[in-house]
């Protein structure tokens, strides 16, 4: 099988709306939001104008085919305070693979590359927001996040590469 993990190239932000839709968690027995909802301020914030300064993003790419991405952006102006919001200059993560490819060690793949990169750029903590039952939630204890902050609905984590490495 053909994969590679790579930064995604600008041609291809417009995918991005498909993942953030893909990322948004739906409870056992829940309807699924319609696809609009990505176009809701509070949502589309985590890819408008993808490509500003601080933004990355990695995807997995099978065959030809992008299968999953996950991304970084800076979501802390007033007005585009992202979910899980920590703070000034803090990444805030998001990801997602397509259905028929989890479970297959990509998430773990793509954030391990995403981790590396924002090392690379100085950044010193990534945050992200979980809904409470989102099994994405171990995939990110797995992976060195800690509960920052316990919500009503969800969890605030953080990820620190030097908790991570030396812990
Ligand atoms: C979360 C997600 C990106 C993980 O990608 P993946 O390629 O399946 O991840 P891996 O194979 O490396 O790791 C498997 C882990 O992913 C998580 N996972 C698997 N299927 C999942 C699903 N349908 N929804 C959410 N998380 C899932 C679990 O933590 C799983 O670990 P477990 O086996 O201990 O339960 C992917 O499952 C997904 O796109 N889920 C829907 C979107 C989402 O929930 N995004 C996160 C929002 S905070």
């Amino acid at each position: 099988m053909n994969k590679c993990v790579r930064f995604i190239n600008p041609q291809e932000y417009a995918l991005l709306e498909d993942f953030l839709y893909a990322a948004i968690y739906v409870a056992p027995g829940q309807t699924p939001l319609p696809r609009s909802i990505v176009y809701a301020p509070s949502v589309y914030n985590y890819i408008k104008e993808f490509g500003r300064k601080g933004d990355i993003c990695v995807v997995c790419e099978i065959a030809d085919v992008i299968v999953g991405a996950a991304w970084t952006r800076i979501l802390d102006r007033d007005g585009e305070k992202g979910y899980g919001n920590i703070g000034p200059g803090i990444p805030e993560l998001a990801i997602a693979v397509c259905p028929p490819y989890r479970g297959q060690g990509i998430g773990t793949e793509l954030l391990q590359s995403l981790h590396g990169s924002l090392q690379a750029e100085g950044y010193t903590k990534i945050s992200l927001s979980v809904q409470k039952g989102n099994p994405a939630f171990r995939l990110y204890e797995r992976n060195g996040y800690r509960i920052w902050k316990e919500r009503a609905e969800d969890f605030i984590m953080v990820w620190e590469p030097a908790v991570h490495l030396y812990s």
